[in-house]
C-alpha cells in the first residue's frame, strides 16, 4: 500500500464517508410553505364497547367500590385520559351496539333489566352503565361523545327517540323522561352512527339494502349540528364504499372503515408479547396496508364527493392478537408492547397525511380490550406503549398538516422490504411537529431535514423506545416503555439532523 499513497488516501476517504456518524440515510423535506388540511382532533379518538373489562372494571366501578372513583368512574383512569387530551369516545359498540336497547340503561339502576351480552362471552350485562353514565363520563374527561345506534335489532323509532332524549331542548315525552332521570339540559352529542359492521355482526346486509336502511334512519335523526355516520366497509370491500356513496352519500357526513392489524391472518394472530422479528416485520407490513386502504377508499369517495364533504372515519383499528393465556376468550384482553407503539405511530401518521379525507379514527379499544392505551387489574393501572405514542402525538390535534417527502433506506427481512422510516408533520401556533417511526429493530436511522418556507431557531424532541421489540409495561413492575426526552436531534447552521434509535417512535418539534 505504501507504494500507492494516492490509493491509500482514497481508501481512507471512502471509509470516512461511509462511516461518518450522522451521515444521513434518510432525507425528509417538509413543505411548510404548502400547508394542507386541518388534522381533525377526532383522528385521536377512542372506542369503548361493552366488551370484557372495558366498561366495567376499566371505566366504571360504581360509587361503592373501594377503588378510588368519581361518581363510580375510576379516578386513575379519568386522570390518565385527561392527560391524553382524548378528543372523543365511541360507544356502546361495536357488535354490542346492534343488540343494545338504550331504554334498558336509563332510570334507577335497581330497575334496569339485566341482559346477556351475546357477542362477548355471554356474560350478564346489568345496564348500570348507560346513556347518562357514558355522557357524564365524557363530560368529566372533557371529550366529545360518539353514539352508535342500533340498526341490527332496533328500529327507526328507537333510534330517533334516543337522539331526542339526548339532544332535544323541546317539551316532549323523551325530554320529560330525561328530566325525570335527573338531567335537565340536553347533552351536546355531535356524532351518531347508523349501525355497526352492517355487513357482518350488525345484520349481514348487502350494501344496496343497507344504503336504503341508512337513508330511512337518517331521515328521522334530527338534531342541530348532527354529524351522521354510515356503517362503512370492511377492509378492502371497495364495492361497499361505492354503493353507499352512490346511493346515500348526500345524506351522510361520514362513512366508516374498519381494519385491524393481525400479524399473519385470523388463524395465526399469535401472542401479544411472545414473538420474534419475523412476526414483528409481518405485523408492521400488515399495518402499512392502511395506507393503501385509505388511498383507495378515498379515491372512490372522490368520484361521488369531489369536494370532500364526507369524511372517511376509521372508527375501528388496532392490533388483534390471541387473548392473554387464562383469560376469557370472549373478552379480547391482550397486552401491548413496543410493537404496538410502532403500529400506533404508523397508523396515526397515515391518518395525518390523509387529513383531507380522514376526519376521525377510533383505536380499538380504550381500556382492557385489544390495542388498549390503559390496562387495569383491580386497583392497579398500567399505561401501555400505545398510551405514550398517543400522548406524544397529541401535538397534531387540530394542527395543520404539512406535506412530507421522504427518501429512506429499506428495512429488509428475508425477501421482503419496507421503508425503514414513516413520518408525518403538522404546524400549530408556529411550532412544527414531526412524528417519525423507525421500523428497523436493529439499526438506527440518520435523518436530515429540510423545511421549506420556515426559518429555524430551536429544536426539541421526545422518544418512545425500548430495549426489546417485545418490551411492555406490566402490573407491579417498573415501566419498560415510556416517553423520554430525545437527545438525538441537533440544529447547526439552520440544518436539522437526527438519529432515530432502532424500533422507536419519535416526536421532533421545530420553531
Ligand atoms: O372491537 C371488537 C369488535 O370488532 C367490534 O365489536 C366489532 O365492530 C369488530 O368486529
Amino acid at each position: 500500500m505504501k507504494k500507492y499513497p494516492c490509493i491509500q488516501f482514497i481508501f481512507i476517504l471512502l471509509l470516512m464517508i461511509f462511516t461518518l456518524p450522522g451521515m444521513a440515510q434518510t432525507k425528509i423535506t417538509i413543505h411548510a410553505d404548502q400547508p394542507g388540511a386541518k388534522i381533525d382532533k377526532a383522528i385521536y379518538g377512542h372506542f369503548a364497547e361493552h366488551l370484557g373489562h372495558c366498561i366495567y372494571g376499566g371505566i366504571y366501578v360504581g360509587e361503592k367500590s373501594d377503588i378510588p372513583n368519581i361518581k363510580g368512574f375510576r379516578s386513575d383512569v379519568v386522570s390518565a385520559l385527561k392527560d391524553l387530551s382524548v378528543p372523543l369516545i365511541r360507544w356502546p359498540g361495536g357488535c354490542f351496539a346492534d343488540t343494545y336497547h338504550w331504554k334498558d340503561g336509563i332510570g334507577p339502576k335497581s330497575e334496569r333489566p339485566s341482559i346477556v351480552n351475546v357477542h362477548w362471552g355471554g356474560v350478564t350485562e346489568d345496564n348500570s352503565f348507560g346513556t347518562h353514565e357514558f355522557l357524564d363520563f365524557c363530560e368529566l374527561i372533557g371529550c366529545d361523545a360518539y353514539i352508535n345506534l342500533n340498526v341490527g335489532s332496533g328500529s327507526v323509532r328507537e333510534a330517533s327517540e334516543w337522539v331526542e332524549y339526548v339532544t332535544s331542548s323541546n317539551e316532549s315525552p323523551m325530554t320529560k323522561l330525561r328530566k325525570q332521570n335527573g338531567r335537565d339540559k340536553p347533552w351536546n352529542v355531535k356524532y351518531w352512527a347508523v349501525g355497526n359492521e352492517t355487513w357482518g355482526c350488525g345484520g349481514n346486509m348487502r350494501p344496496e339494502y343497507y344504503a336504503d336502511i341508512y337513508r330511512n334512519y337518517s331521515s328521522f335523526m334530527r338534531a342541530p349540528g348532527m354529524y351522521k355516520i354510515a356503517s362503512g366497509a370492511n377492509v378492502e370491500d371497495y364495492k361497499w364504499t361505492e354503493v353507499l356513496m352512490r346511493e346515500a352519500g348526500r345524506m351522510m357526513n361520514g362513512i366508516s372503515l374498519h381494519y385491524y392489524t393481525v400479524p399473519f391472518d385470523w388463524q395465526r394472530k399469535g401472542s401479544a408479547t411472545n414473538f420474534d422479528e419475523v412476526v414483528w416485520f409481518s405485523t408492521l407490513l400488515k399495518t402499512l396496508k392502511m395506507e393503501e386502504l385509505v388511498t383507495k377508499h378515498s379515491a372512490i369517495m372522490d368520484q361521488f364527493d369531489p369536494k370532500k364533504k364526507v369524511g372517511l372515519l376509521v372508527d375501528e383499528w388496532g392490533c388483534w392478537y390471541d387473548v392473554e393465556p387464562g383469560t376469557n376468550p370472549g373478552f379480547l384482553y391482550q397486552q401491548s408492547s413496543m410493537r404496538d407503539a410502532l403500529v400506533a405511530g404508523i397508523n396515526l401518521n397515515i391518518f395525518n397525511n390523509h387529513a383531507d379525507r380522514v376526519r376521525m379514527s377510533n383505536i380499538a379499544q380504550m381500556i382492557n380490550v385489544l390495542q388498549s392505551v390503559i390496562l387495569t387489574k383491580d386497583k392497579e393501572m398500567v399505561l401501555t406503549p400505545t398510551y405514550y405514542v398517543f400522548k406524544m402525538y397529541k401535538e397534531h390535534q387540530d394542527a395543520t398538516m404539512l406535506p412530507v417527502e421522504i427518501k429512506c433506506d429499506k428495512y429488509t427481512l428475508g425477501a421482503q422490504s419496507v421503508d425503514a422510516v414513516n413520518c408525518s408533520a403538522s404546524v400549530k401556533n408556529g411550532v412544527v411537529s414531526i412524528t417519525l417511526c423507525n421500523l428497523d429493530p436493529n439499526k438506527s436511522q440518520d435523518v436530515s431535514f429540510e423545511l421549506t418556507g420556515m426559518k429555524l431557531n430551536k429544536v426539541s424532541g421526545k422518544v418512545v423506545t425500548a430495549e426489546k421489540i417485545n418490551s411492555y409495561n406490566d402490573f407491579g413492575k417498573k415501566e419498560e416503555v415510556s416517553i423520554a426526552d430525545f437527545k438525538g436531534v441537533k440544529i447547526a447552521g439552520g440544518k436539522v439532523t437526527a438519529q432515530l434509535p432502532s424500533k422507536s417512535v419519535v416526536l421532533i418539534q421545530l420553531q
